[in-house]
């Protein structure tokens, strides 16, 4: 297809921009629905878990018992990090934030595979499953590391959610807690064309390798505008630090024109379907805790937004509460919604692959032009 010649203006930020065909996940920002594969989250969530998801974004379909069995010893049996990763995370800055140990960690993960540029399907398969596997035992071990504890052998009995949980606790999760998180996993799994996805798919349509296509999308998931808002909620919530001071400190943040973390979509124009999920089991969490000060405040927070700037609260908003209720450290929540979502970064990085071309918009050029050298000794 032949491009316009003069393109006359910038779509900022893209808004609106349809830059893929996509059969995984569908964002309907107009009536606040979420479709995997053609299934509505609704219709997914508490229903399969984030293994049935892995293998829906993968293969097209939900898994039949044995194909459920054979992915989830095939995810197990990938757990295993290569030595020299091991000792790159333990030899990183105990300061480190978990998204920068993240990003550096999967793209060492590259050094080490010797198929990292074998660029035939089957390679690309099987690399996606080892991320899939891997990018929470990155996670789980940094931050046991930066504890000072010893590493754990994964407990290949376990599914990707308990052995997260394993593996950073030192300890069996209950079963409440391996299906809060299982479920959180299944809520971020995909989600159409977000900034890191697209990130993904324009560093792999260079044919480039997937472990640098997933490493761009770490990089861009960590900022506070895309993943880094859950992060973003917490540190708020104590700086509020009660609810009888919610609306002043709302009031004065919205006078003074700051963003909201955990409000606002470009997709969604009304409520992001993920949202009730996680602000269900924000709620019997929170009441189970015995700290109902945190939801509380949440759901004043969302109640002002509405009213007076007409945005819903996002995935991040309540995501933050539970992950916070779970125990889970406030710079873990990120890295998180990277594990989830490396099933949909890997599932779109093969789906570019099938169909690629070169990513590469253009730009209209804003600049001074027909300027003359003036001699470096006069200027
Ligand atoms: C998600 C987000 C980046 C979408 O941004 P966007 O589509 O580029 O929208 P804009 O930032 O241009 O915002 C449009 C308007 O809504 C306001 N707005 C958007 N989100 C806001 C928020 N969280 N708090 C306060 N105001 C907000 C903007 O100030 C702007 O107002 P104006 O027109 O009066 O200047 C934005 O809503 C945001 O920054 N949210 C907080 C971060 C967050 O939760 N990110 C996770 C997304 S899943």
């Amino acid at each position: 297809m032949t491009p316009p010649a003069n393109p006359v203006a910038a779509a900022k930020g893209l808004e609106g921009v349809v830059a893929a065909n996509t059969r995984l996940s569908d964002v309907k920002g107009d009536i606040g629905e979420l479709i995997y594969c053609g299934y509505n989250i609704n219709e997914l969530a508490g229903k399969v878990t984030y293994e049935e998801v892995v293998h829906l974004l993968h293969h097209g379909h939900l898994p039949t018992p044995k194909e459920l069995t054979e992915l989830k010893a095939a995810l197990a049996a990938e757990r295993d990090l290569p030595k020299g990763v091991i000792d790159l995370i333990k030899s990183l800055p105990k300061t480190t934030p978990p998204m920068h140990a993240l990003r550096t960690a999967i793209s060492a993960l590259g050094c080490f595979d010797p198929e990292c540029d074998d660029d035939s399907h089957d390679s690309q398969r099987h690399k996606a499953r080892k991320l899939i596997a891997q990018i929470s035992i990155v996670t789980a071990y940094f931050h046991r590391a930066r504890q000072g504890k010893s590493l754990l052998p994964p407990d290949h009995s376990l599914g990707e959610a308990a052995n997260f949980l394993y593996l950073m606790d030192g300890e069996k999760p209950s079963a409440e807690k391996e299906s809060t998180m299982d479920l959180c996993y299944v809520l971020h799994a995909d989600h159409g064309m977000n900034a890191s996805t697209f990130a993904a798919r324009v560093t792999i349509a260079t044919l480039s390798d997937m472990y640098s296509a997933i490493t761009s999308a770490i990089g861009t998931l960590k900022g506070p505008l895309h993943g880094g808002a859950n992060e973003g909620v917490i540190k708020m919530l104590r700086e509020i630090g009660s609810i009888d001071k919610v609306d002043a400190y709302i009031a004065d943040a919205l006078a003074q024109k700051k963003k909201i973390m955990g409000i606002g979509h470009r997709v969604y124009k009304t409520l992001d379907p993920r949202a009730p999920h996680l602000k269900r089991m924000a709620q019997i969490l929170s009441a189970k805790l015995g700290e109902a000060k945190w939801i509380q405040m949440s759901e004043r927070i969302a109640e002002i937004m509405l009213k007076e700037k007409h945005l819903q609260a996002n995935v991040d908003f309540y995501s933050a509460t539970v992950y916070y209720s779970l125990g889970i450290p406030t710079d873990l929540f990120t890295p998180i919604f990277a594990i989830a979502r490396t099933a949909g970064w890997t599932a779109h990085v093969l789906e570019q692959l099938a169909d690629n071309r070169l990513i590469r918009p253009q730009s209209v050029y804003t600049g001074p032009v027909g300027l003359k050298v003036v001699p470096l000794e006069q200027r």
